[in-house]
């Protein structure tokens, strides 16, 4: 039995998240989604290979399990640290009068080689933002296009090898194999952009545990990739510092007290402090402490967008991630910072269970569309019977159906908001 199967994993500072896909019959399939906690990722940067290695190979083995699929390539989500972006024009005559993928694969080749990088970089992914064939635009389904001259528009996405080449240590000697690489922030177009709201500058800011990773958009194209070293795990710390509590134990009480935090800090008719199991905590001082550091993050964002150069014309932020979206009224906190439209998105604007999975849902959707678009397949050997496998293909359907039918769900929520 042969499938074509989609495995991706997201490297987050505090989580790795796994997506299993495969090609249905119109549309990508997830045939598993699995989050756990990350060990050796730091501030968006791999720094502990073993350590990461063991989390990462029993995550993998995991959705193995319940996808009831052998696993072998691999596309990897990272963050924008030691990552940078450049726009470039290829252009090649068609050899046969009509766009094959060869001829996407021929362009693809020479953005490779053409482009000038340091000696310390190497490119990792080539977006298409769009085509012009003999001079027309277009912006999808090219194949079989009847021209004679075909330019690509691409984004080229260059990163440090030093710390690419962590990633291939960590599959050293493992049946998985890396087939694509992917910076997380660029995926979230895949959820966050239509053709509605993608219209001018949009920025996508992705707050984590450890970095914030930025991207400006013009119309669909990324023009601006930025990532400032900072996150959830600060206010986990502060609040840590400021209370005397372990990591764990002020992680803990954040999580408990987020949705809230903001109305204990109002109600007179309580006592000041706070308790989480053995512990306490002065409420003025969870409010005051986590809010100083939810500012701050939201500042670093709107500095490095008037870094870009192009604030004015920024006409809206959206902004994702666990690190903040969390907290009690976090959109007024928000607007008053951000003065274009900005919008917060929580897990229940995203109508699934579990937000933390949402960028590798959108690598998968993203690989999927380059895999179609090339004509590649991802063969997948299984040695189960195909009876088992459909049966429990279906179960697995059923249990994550919302995540069938995020992206479309998404796209449907900004098209009322922008
Ligand atoms: N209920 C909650 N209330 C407050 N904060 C929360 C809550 N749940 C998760 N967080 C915080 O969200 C952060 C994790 O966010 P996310 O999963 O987006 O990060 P990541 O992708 O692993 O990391 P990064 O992208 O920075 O490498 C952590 O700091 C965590 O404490
Ligand atoms: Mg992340």
């Amino acid at each position: 039995m042969q499938q074509d199967i989609i495995t991706v994993v997201d490297f987050g500072s505090k989580k790795l998240s796994a997506t299993v896909a495969a090609k249905g019959k119109e549309d990508l399939e997830i045939l598993c989604v699995k989050s756990c906690k990350s060990i050796g990722i730091e501030k968006g940067l791999l720094t502990d290979i073993k350590k990461c290695k063991e989390v990462v190979i029993n995550l993998l083995q995991e959705v193995e399990g319940t996808a009831n699929s052998e696993i072998k390539s691999l596309a990897i989500g990272i963050s924008s640290s030691k990552v940078r972006i450049s726009e470039t024009t290829i252009s090649i005559m068609l050899k046969e009068e009509k766009v094959t993928s060869g001829d996407i694969k021929r362009a693809l080749k020479k953005a490779h080689e053409t482009i000038t990088i340091s000696s310390d970089e190497s490119i990792v992914d080539a977006l298409i933002n769009f085509y012009m064939l003999d001079g027309n635009v277009i912006h999808k389904d090219i194949l079989n296009w009847k021209g004679k001259k075909l330019e690509l528009n691409l984004t080229l996405v260059i990163a440090k090898t030093k710390e690419i080449e962590k990633y291939y240590e960590l599959f050293k000697e493992t049946k998985y194999n890396i087939e694509f690489i992917k910076l997380n922030i660029l995926a979230g177009k895949q959820i966050f952009l239509n053709e509605k709201n993608s219209i001018g500058h949009v920025a996508l800011a992705d707050i984590g545990a450890g970095i914030v990773d930025v991207v400006l958009f013009n119309n669909g194209i990324p023009k601006n990739i930025d990532c400032v070293q900072i996150g959830g795990n600060n206010i986990t710390n502060d609040l840590a510092i400021c209370g005397e509590f372990s990591f764990l134990e002020a992680d803990n009480m954040k999580k408990i007290y987020s949705s809230n935090y903001k109305a204990l800090y109002n109600d007179t008719s309580i006592p000041d402090e706070i308790e989480v199991g053995t512990i306490k905590v002065s409420r003025k001082l969870f409010y005051e402490v986590t809010n100083a550091r939810i500012e701050e993050i939201l500042n670093h964002i709107n500095i490095k967008l008037k870094n870009t150069g192009h604030y004015d014309r920024i006409c809206s932020i959206i902004l994702y991630g666990d690190g903040v979206g969390y907290f009690e009224d976090i959109n007024e906190t928000v607007h008053k910072i951000f003065k274009m439209k900005n919008k917060v998105i929580k897990r229940t604007d995203l109508g699934i269970k579990n937000s933390e999975n949402i960028t590798s849902l959108a690598i998968a959707k993203e690989v999927y569309d380059r895999l179609n678009l090339l004509e590649d397949k991802i063969i997948v050997l299984t040695n189960k019977s195909n009876e088992n496998k459909k049966k429990s293909k279906m179960e697995n359907l059923h249990n994550i159906e919302d995540e069938n039918h995020i992206l479309r769900k998404v796209k449907g929520f900004f098209d009322k908001l922008f």
